[in-house]
């Protein structure tokens, strides 16, 4: 079957729910049947790769990708049959029966991956962060608008289906705090490190090396890069400013999600941010960037603020701890303060505050659970595109703003921001919204 027949299939079987829908041949379509599962393709294998494994093995993985040949041996057994690849733009070039792509590779080939996949229909899951610049998170995101109503994406801040987020959002939407008036999101990791690894030996012949370099400019070989434990190596390259974005794309891409999901915002005014002194090669540790945000039709304008690397912003009482929350969210209105972290959730009214008015919402009326967060994407890819909680416009936003945060760190001045055109006013300020790619590396390709 050719893939946009498929797809019809895939779909008009899942809005038939029980599986109803009879083939000349017999075969009954329909959710979890054999024959309603989609093809995908599985880029960067192990590490974070490993926690799809669950969800994926319900479908078809037909092709698996990554620079390590060392991978595949392990994920063949789960996925028996699969195609391999180690170059993912070979991947998306000849695999014509794929729907679907979950993309676990480092960062700085995330946005790439994203619009050559969009760029093929295909529906996309992008662990985070979807992109590492102001200029690529807007690319990712305008190409996902285009195609919304046929493609389902979900950026991996899975902890977004936590049932937390929603009574976070609950209590700051029916006032629990009063009016809104800011939101706040902090993350304590702290990864020093003084520049790139020095050159130390040469990859393996099972490694692709130029390929895990892939876009971004050329760097020596050191096995430091691949030296953590699985879902955590990120941190042996996410801090340099050619692999990653430091904790604004690691925790921070989590923990700003927190808040982002309970503000309804879109692109801030101006940013300002300081942090530690620049170095052309490392992300700053400490850091905080701050934005503003205008009014939308159910609150005014708010200011929200990014902290990491052990930089806090001021707690409403001295014996809350921000460094023991570790990684959290804080709403402050007219009425009092909302904490949060992932799983749990403070208020503390003002002393004089009304919040009379203030209503927990019953359980009929609360906001339904997502429920799994892959599943959800799985199930969009299959019936409604829309209906995914982090897609690439939601999230798209949110990762747009943070990476500004950067820009605003590295200028070290206050920046107007025009969320239209995504330039600030500052022309130097201007050339850090993007980055260079090495000859062979197109991002819309
Ligand atoms: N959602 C979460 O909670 C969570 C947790 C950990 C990591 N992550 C994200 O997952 C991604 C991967 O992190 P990780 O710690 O697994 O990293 P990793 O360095 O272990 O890489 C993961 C896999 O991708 C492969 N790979 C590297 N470059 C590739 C390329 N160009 N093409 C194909 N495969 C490639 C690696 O060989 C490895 O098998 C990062 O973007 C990170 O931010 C998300």
């Amino acid at each position: 079957m050719n893939p946009l027949n498929r797809r019809q299939f895939l779909k008009s079987s899942t809005a038939t729910g029980a599986g109803l829908l009879i083939l000349p041949t017999g075969t009954l379509f329909g959710q979890n049947r054999p024959s309603n599962k989609l093809n995908i393709a599985l880029i960067g294998v192990w590490g974070r790769g490993l926690a799809h494994y669950n969800v994926l093995k319900k479908e078809n993985v037909v092709a698996l990708c990554d620079v390590n040949e060392l991978r595949f041996a392990d994920a063949l057994k789960v996925f028996p049959g699969a195609k391999t690849y180690v170059d993912w733009r070979k991947l998306l070039d000849q695999e014509k029966g794929i729907d679907a792509v979950v993309c676990c590779t480092p960062d700085h080939h995330h946005a790439h991956v994203a619009i050559w996949a969009m760029n093929r229909d295909k529906h996309v899951y992008m662990e985070k962060p979807i992109a590492l610049t102001v200029e690529e998170t807007r690319a990712v995101r305008a190409l996902y608008l285009k195609k919304k109503n046929k493609l389902a994406t979900q950026a991996g801040t899975q902890r977004h289906a936590i049932p937390n987020f929603q009574r976070v959002k609950e209590m700051v939407r029916d006032g629990a705090i009063g009016k809104l008036q800011g939101a706040f999101a902090w993350g304590n990791r702290q990864l020093p490190r003084p520049g790139y690894l020095p050159a130390e030996g040469s990859p393996p012949s099972t490694l692709h090396y130029d390929l895990w370099i892939g876009p971004s400019p050329m760097h020596p070989y050191n096995p430091g890069y691949f030296s953590g434990g699985p879902g955590a190596n990120c941190l042996q390259w996410n801090m340099f400013w050619d692999f990653g974005t430091g904790q604004v794309g690691d925790m921070g891409n989590h923990t700003m999600d927190l808040a982002w999901q309970a503000i309804d915002a879109t692109h801030p005014t101006s940013v300002e941010a300081k942090g530690d002194a620049f170095n052309p090669e490392v992300t700053p540790v400490k850091m905080e960037a701050h934005f503003e945000h205008p009014a939308n039709d159910w609150r005014g304008p708010i200011r929200v603020s990014w902290y990491q690397g052990k930089v806090f912003p001021t707690m409403p009482k001295k014996f809350i701890d921000p460094d023991g929350i570790g990684h959290g969210a804080m709403f402050k209105g007219t009425g009092g303060v909302l904490l949060a972290d992932f799983n749990s959730r403070m208020l503390i009214p003002e002393a004089k505050a009304d919040l009379t008015e203030y209503k927990i919402r019953p359980k009929a009326q609360q906001i339904p659970p997502i429920g799994d967060f892959q599943e959800q994407w799985i199930n969009a890819c299959k019936g409604d595109p829309t209906k995914t909680s982090c897609n690439f416009d939601y999230n798209g936003l949110m990762t747009e703003q943070m990476a500004l945060g950067l820009v605003a760190y590295r200028a070290g001045k206050k920046l107007k921001y025009d969320g239209k055109t995504g330039k600030t006013d500052d022309a130097t300020a201007n050339e850090y919204l993007g980055r260079k790619y090495r000859a062979g590396w197109t991002l819309n390709g």
